[in-house]
């Protein structure tokens, strides 16, 4: 298992557990928390013994309290397009992953942070969790997704709210504006996601590959071509060992046992 200067990583069996490291930044998140993330979650990706993730944040206060500001401050623009700032997240994270993954959002989610949480599979959150996308106090927009994941999440009228005042949303309201899949007591937090990644882990894997591309694919196609490939995607799955594992077993009573073809 590699060492990070920025985030710690362990195997729980089949459960691969990202810890956000800088407490005293509040998990705010730098160029090596990005490069450290994509190397984390690559060996994830490539390891056959590791079903699902989660991503959470060291300390109570603070799953990530966005990208780093020090880091920015003195950036000239210019570097900012030169670079292409922040498209790592996209292209190197987001797209790189098959495998689904949770955020266990355990504090302030803010920018950044709440980017890097909707960029997760979906998110459970603390009931000490704080969302929001503060950007505009700094004179800037979201980079990460935020105006496009949060609108998508809550729709427009709440992602105009936040993206505009800046403030923050607690955890209750993030649930029902559907941000949150579960709201949990802080102490339980770690607990719940794991199992809710353990559970992930154990299901037929080329199945869960499925599952996760077909949600998303229901964010970036018309509802016609997204039934249209629901049911192609239906359709290959039964052609699998472990359909005929999985429907045998309902019928035998019994757990099923996975191949992962
Ligand atoms: N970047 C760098 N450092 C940060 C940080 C950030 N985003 N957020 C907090 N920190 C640092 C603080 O500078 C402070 O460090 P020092 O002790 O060295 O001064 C330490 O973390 C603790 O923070 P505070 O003293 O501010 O703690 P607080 O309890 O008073 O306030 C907070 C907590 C409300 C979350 C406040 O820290 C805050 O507002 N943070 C910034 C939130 C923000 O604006 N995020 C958006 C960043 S821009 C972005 O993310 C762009 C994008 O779209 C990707």
């Amino acid at each position: 298992m590699s060492t990070y200067e920025t985030i710690l990583v362990e195997q729980k069996g089949a459960v691969t557990l990202i810890t956000l490291n800088r407490p005293k930044a509040l998990n705010a998140l730098n160029s090596t928390v990005l490069a450290e993330l994509i190397d984390a979650f690559a060996k994830f990706e490539a390891d056959k013994s590791q079903g699902c993730a989660v991503i959470t944040g060291s300390g109570d206060k603070a799953f990530a309290a966005g990208a780093d500001i020090k880091e920015m401050v003195d950036k000239p623009g210019a570097e900012f397009f030169s670079e292409d700032f922040f498209a790592g997240w996209s292209s190197q994270l987001v797209k790189a992953v098959r495998k689904p993954w949770i955020a266990a959002v355990n504090g302030f989610a803010l920018g950044g942070g709440c980017e890097l949480a909707m960029m997760a599979d979906f998110i459970i959150a603390s009931d000490t969790a704080k969302f929001g996308q503060p950007e505009i106090k700094l004179a800037v927009a979201p980079g990460m997704g935020g105006s496009q994941r949060l609108a998508r999440a809550v729709g427009k009228a709440k992602a105009m709210d936040m993206c505009l005042t800046g403030r923050n949303m607690n955890a209750e309201e993030a649930e029902r504006s559907g941000l949150v899949s579960r709201v949990v007591p802080l102490d339980q937090l770690l607990d719940v996601a794991l199992k809710a990644a353990a559970d992930i882990a154990a299901m037929p894997p080329l199945a869960a590959l499925i599952n996760k591309e077909m949600v998303n694919i229901a964010f970036e196609t018309t509802l016609d071509t997204g039934l249209l490939m629901e049911r192609r995607m239906f359709q290959i799955l039964t052609a699998t060992e472990d359909k005929k594992e999985g429907m045998t077993a309902f019928v035998e009573k019994r757990a099923g046992v996975w191949q992962g073809r």
